[in-house]
């Protein structure tokens, strides 16, 4: 399969959008409490790409965008570089193919090259397959994050660069 991965332009905001969206959309009304994806709008994309707040990669294959993961630079306790890594999502048709892995494995080439010592990860812990997935490709359960009703909903994972 042909796949290329670039970063996405404000004005692909929507194509972000609607991957998002599909990808999603079985945990709608399911996971709780819901996830914050559903509150993104192509306008909110297009304004943290703009911003650089985030930054968000798109995965083509060919001339079709299929896959999206976000980062989003900050630093941790030591003043070092610390990247989160978010919102990963893959087309339902063109799963189980390495895109997903593809694009987690794009950005940490990415972080390497800018110096970032650390990525950071949350996941759903009521979805365990994908703390699985994020393991396989190297990342440690460090933690739990919990809220009122809610706890240790959020499983915290991360990676160190060299
Ligand atoms: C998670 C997701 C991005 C994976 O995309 P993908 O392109 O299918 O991932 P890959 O092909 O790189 O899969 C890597 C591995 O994870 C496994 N895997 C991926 N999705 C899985 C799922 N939903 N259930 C069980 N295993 C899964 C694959 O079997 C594969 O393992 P293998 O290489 O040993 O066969 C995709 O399923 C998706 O968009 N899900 C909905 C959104 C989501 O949950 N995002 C992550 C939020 S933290």
């Amino acid at each position: 399969m042909d796949v290329s991965i670039r970063l996405a332009r404000p004005r692909e905001a929507a194509i972000v959008y609607r991957i998002l969206m599909e990808a999603y959309a079985p945990y709608r009304g399911k996971v709780v409490p819901p996830l914050k994806v559903f509150e993104s709008t192509p306008a909110s994309i297009a304004v943290d790409i703009r911003t650089r707040r985030h930054a968000h990669a798109l995965a083509f294959v060919g001339p079709t965008p299929v896959g999206t993961v976000r980062c989003t630079p900050g630093r941790n306790g030591h003043g070092q570089k610390r990247w989160t890594l978010s919102r990963l999502a893959v087309l339902p048709d063109y799963r189980g193919e390495g895109i997903g892995a593809m694009l987690m494995r794009w950005m940490e080439d990415r972080a390497r090259q800018c110096g970032v010592v650390e990525l950071r990860g949350e996941v759903r812990t009521a979805l365990p397959f994908l703390v699985r997935f994020y393991q396989c490709l190297g990342y440690q359960v460090l933690g739990y994050r919990s809220k009122p009703g809610y706890a240790r909903y959020l499983t915290i994972i991360g990676k160190r660069l060299r």
